[in-house]
């Protein structure tokens, strides 16, 4: 199955070989073999190639589907009272998490799935076709492992975060937690064939010496080390995750000039999340020094309901852009190239031959307008592997 897209005012490729950052072709045309990126060219020549359909763009600007690399989709209950309050002038706390733990339990399976392909269906009319799922909820072996069942039937890109925080049945015994993530959770998890593990390293959930112990044993099980980093307080947390040669570090919100050349150096993804200080109002990363490090970026959503419920990856570009000092270019990179950086894959995130066939249309002429039009749904079309997912 052949489909050519084409008649696209603004083709955005983020080929790593072009001059420009996000690899931008004008009156670009493209042809998905099978869901893949076949060829890349200008829509003059494209009229010559047989195909078995066509998709026209219409003169709008096409670019490559969102890659989310970080959620928490699986969950119930209802936090809204908590976000209210907050924007009344209460501080943000994890302690929320713990309100999201009780109404996961109580949930049933049916009710957690149905409330995850509601905010999967959302995310994908906002243009996104990666999305990474954590568990984190659930904090029992049950229903950890009830979360995972769900999340892996719906993306490769799942992730153990039984370490979110300390259960109240562990409240004295914070270390017996861990022991149990370690002797139950990882292996039933890499039986499961869950990618990645994550620790929420911070004051008031994970000590860096226990992030250290569970990233260490996720390893041994062939879990993949990535982290939340340095959200509320200027800890450990980002070297930790340097040393453990993570594929990203998820927040860093506070980094020292240290931590950010520790990122650099071992090739771990700073994940900025602008959703997370808009619904916080806590201080915004200045991402220019991010770059001056020479650390790769990416921005994600960090959909959750308890620090920021948004899975809108233009919200968040729009954001980045006003309040954290990207350029355009540089959040749409992060938004896709980056989100693939962050989940060490190179066949997505990018419209390059051999690349899945992952994009969105835009209702807009070019790929400026997601930062400079805030709030307005631009997305027409979304595709993933060539299939048209959502419109
Ligand atoms: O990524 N930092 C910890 N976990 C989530 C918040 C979860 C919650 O508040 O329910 C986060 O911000
Ligand atoms: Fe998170």
């Amino acid at each position: 199955m052949r489909v050519l897209v084409t008649d696209i005012s603004e083709l955005v490729t983020n080929d790593p070989e072009a001059d420009d950052l996000l690899g931008v072709c004008h009156d670009a045309a493209f042809i998905a073999e099978d869901g893949i990126v076949a060829w890349v060219g200008p829509a003059s020549e494209a009229a010559a190639q047989p195909v078995d359909q066509v998709v026209r763009a219409r003169g709008r600007a096409v670019i490559p589907g969102f890659v989310d690399s970080h959620s928490h989709p699986l969950f119930a209950g209802d936090r809204s009272e908590e976000f209210a309050a907050r924007m009344a002038g209460s501080e943000y706390s994890a302690g929320g998490i713990r309100s999201t733990v009780e109404a996961t339990r109580r949930a049933s399976d049916q009710e957690l799935e149905d409330n995850l392909t509601r905010l999967i269906a959302q995310a994908e009319h906002s243009g996104t076709t990666t999305l990474e799922i954590k568990s984190g909820y659930g904090l029992t072996v049950d229903d950890e492992l009830r979360q995972l069942d769900i999340a892996v039937r719906y993306s490769p890109e799942t992730t153990l975060m039984a370490a979110h925080v300390v259960p109240p049945e562990y409240a004295e015994d914070p270390d017996g937690y861990v022991d149990l993530i370690i002797d139950r959770l990882i292996p039933a998890a890499a039986e499961r064939g869950v990618r990645w593990i994550d620790v929420f390293c911070e004051r008031g959930a994970f000590t860096e010496e226990q992030t250290d112990r569970l990233l260490t044993a996720g390893a041994q099980a062939g879990l993949l080390p990535r982290l939340h980093a340095n959200q509320l307080t200027a800890g450990g947390a980002l070297k930790l995750a340097a040393a453990h040669g993570a594929a990203s570090a998820d927040h860093a919100t506070f980094a020292s000039d240290e931590d950010l050349a520790a990122l650099a150096a071992a090739g771990t993804v700073a994940t900025l999340l602008p959703s997370i200080e808009f619904s916080t109002r806590q201080p915004y990363p200045d991402a220019r020094r991010y770059f001056a490090a020479g650390v790769t970026v990416a921005i994600a959503s960090d959909c959750n309901p308890g620090s920021g419920f948004s899975s809108s990856l233009p919200f968040c570009i729009a954001i980045a852009v006003r309040d954290m000092h990207f350029t355009v270019e540089q959040a749409l990179w992060a938004a896709t190239a980056g989100g693939a950086a962050a989940l060490r894959r190179t066949d997505i995130g990018r419209l390059t031959p051999g690349a899945r066939a992952d994009f969105a249309v835009l209702d807009a002429p070019g790929y400026r307008y997601l930062a400079y039009r805030p709030g307005v749904q631009q997305i027409a079309q979304v595709y993933r592997a060539g299939s048209l997912i959502a419109a």
